[in-house]
């Protein structure tokens, strides 16, 4: 058995994440995060503003790299990986800012990252999806609006051939028509049976396509629910979130 083999557990299991710690030099952030995501389901991460979710993605994706714990993706050890390697699993994220380049137009945004699986949305694939993104094929990132920056990163990291997707507060400033309209395109994907983690402060939105999820506080995963018992928990979402 080759030494890889030893280290990847077959589940049904896109993601597990173990007693993850992450810090910001000297500053520990993140203190013992558990949760999972199963094959095609929509999880998200809720909590008030400083509670660790953003910096439980970057943890995840190892953009941070002073940390502690157990990643699983796909059954794989990541924690110990090149981040070449982590984006062959299949996983792609979409941070909070976007990051669009701003002096690069919608094409050249779309084409910059590498088709890093076969598989990947073709242009014509992605344009079916976001017939938006067609119609500003030649304008710069900084002339979009937010919803159309929001959709062009996710369009980026779909052309990767990534499956699971990390998408961190993909809601945020954008109106409620737009809003509607990268719900419907999340939904659509979530029907092909892509895998969503979703850092969400609007629980509406976060309840329209999650089917469980976990509240984060002080760097920890304090609480969990399915999206169908939601309504029994309005009272606690509320107290966590602070709403
Ligand atoms: N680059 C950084 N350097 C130092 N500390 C940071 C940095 N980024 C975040 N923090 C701190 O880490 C903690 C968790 O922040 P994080 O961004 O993960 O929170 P969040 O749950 O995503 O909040 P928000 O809802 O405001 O986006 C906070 O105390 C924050 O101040
Ligand atoms: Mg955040």
């Amino acid at each position: 058995m080759s030494a890889l083999a030893t280290t990847t557990i077959q589940d049904s299991k896109v993601l597990h994440v173990c007693d993850l710690n992450a810090w910001y030099g000297e500053s520990h952030v993140l203190h013992g995060v558990d949760f999972n995501v199963s094959r095609g389901e929509v999880v998200t991460l809720l909590g008030r503003n400083g509670a660790g979710k953003s910096t439980t993605l970057k943890a995840i994706v190892g953009l941070l790299r002073t940390r502690k714990g157990s990643v699983l993706i796909e059954g794989t050890e990541t924690m110990n990986l090149p981040s070449r390697r982590v984006a062959g699993l299949g996983i792609g994220y979409v941070p909070e800012d976007r990051g669009i380049y701003a002096t690069l137009t919608v094409q050249e945004n779309l084409m910059l990252p590498p088709q890093v699986r076969p598989d990947g949305f073709s242009l014509e694939q992605i344009f079916n999806l976001f017939p938006n993104l067609k119609a500003r094929l030649t304008s710069y990132g900084d002339r979009l609006s937010g919803g159309e920056q929001q959709m062009l990163a996710m369009a980026r990291v779909l052309r990767t051939g990534a499956k699971f997707l990390l998408l961190d507060e993909p809601t945020e400033g954008l109106a409620p028509v737009i809003v509607e309209q990268i719900g419907n395109m999340l939904q659509q994907l979530k029907r092909q049976g892509y895998s969503m983690l979703l850092v969400e402060q609007n629980f509406e939105f976060a309840q329209s396509l999650a089917d469980r999820h976990y509240i984060v506080d002080q760097g920890r995963v304090v609480d969990a629910f399915t999206a169908a018992s939601a309504d029994r928990e309005q009272a606690k979402i509320r107290r966590y979130l602070g709403v």
